[in-house]
């Protein structure tokens, strides 16, 4: 019993250093870093990279994390993530994360992806802390990530064995789903 405390105190021990708490306004101005592509409240500007604004903290700070250790890889978000300190991941998630998302789906819910929305939800705001929104990203865009975990370019030990079991025409229909979604973002100070 003892043992089963300790060690559920030092999980929570652990989370609690590794993920510094964050400062919105520092992330503010870090922000400036990432508009050009991201935008300030998290809408992309251009298409290839994705919306984030609204997106969970955790998730936000996990992938910062991942592009700074080299887990996952990208020839832009490598260098822009490189230099950043835990506390400025803790400050930029903080900002991304506090935007309203307000997504628009039109088609039925019961159509949507049904392996996917568990942690997804059918009109792409996720469930759970760990997992993306996926609402109004390009098709290309989840196409391309799907393809990644499929063929282990990136990793995550929920998303990999998924991907793992997908067609092409599969993948290609979930990623046709997300991106219809209509995508609103709404810039919070
Ligand atoms: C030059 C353009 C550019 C800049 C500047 C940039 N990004 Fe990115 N970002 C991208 C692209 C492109 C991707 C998609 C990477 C991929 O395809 O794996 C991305 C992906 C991400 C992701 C992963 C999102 C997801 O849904 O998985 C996060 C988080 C992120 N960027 C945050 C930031 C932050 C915070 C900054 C500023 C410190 C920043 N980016 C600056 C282009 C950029
Ligand atoms: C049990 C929960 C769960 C289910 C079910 C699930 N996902 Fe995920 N998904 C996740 C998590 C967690 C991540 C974050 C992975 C990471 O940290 O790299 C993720 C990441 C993704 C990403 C990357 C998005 C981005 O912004 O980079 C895509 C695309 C994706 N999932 C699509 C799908 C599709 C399509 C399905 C259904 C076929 C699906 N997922 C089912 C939990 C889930």
């Amino acid at each position: 019993m003892k043992a089963i405390i300790l060690l559920a105190l030092g999980g929570v021990f652990l989370a609690g250093a590794a993920f510094a708490e964050g400062d919105r306004a520092e992330g503010r101005k870090l922000a400036g870093q990432c508009r050009t592509c991201h935008g300030l409240d998290g809408y992309a500007q251009i298409p290839i990279a994705p919306h984030i604004g609204g997106e969970p903290e955790d998730y936000l700070i996990n992938q910062l994390t991942a592009f700074r250790d080299g887990t996952r890889e990208h020839e832009m978000m490598t260098i822009v993530a490189k230099t950043l300190t835990d506390q400025q991941i803790a400050d930029l998630a903080a900002w991304y994360a506090g935007h309203t998302a307000t997504v628009t789906l039109s088609a039925d819910p019961g159509d949507a992806p049904e392996d996917c929305v568990a942690c997804h939800g059918a009109d792409g705001i996720a469930l759970i802390p760990m997992a993306p929104n996926l609402a109004g990203e390009t098709n290309i865009y989840i196409d391309t990530q799907l393809k990644a975990f499929r063929n282990g370019k990136r990793v995550n030990e929920i998303m990999t064995p998924i991907a793992a079991g997908m067609t092409d025409t599969e993948i290609r229909a979930a990623a046709d789903w997300y991106a219809e979604v209509g995508l609103e973002v709404e810039l919070v100070e």
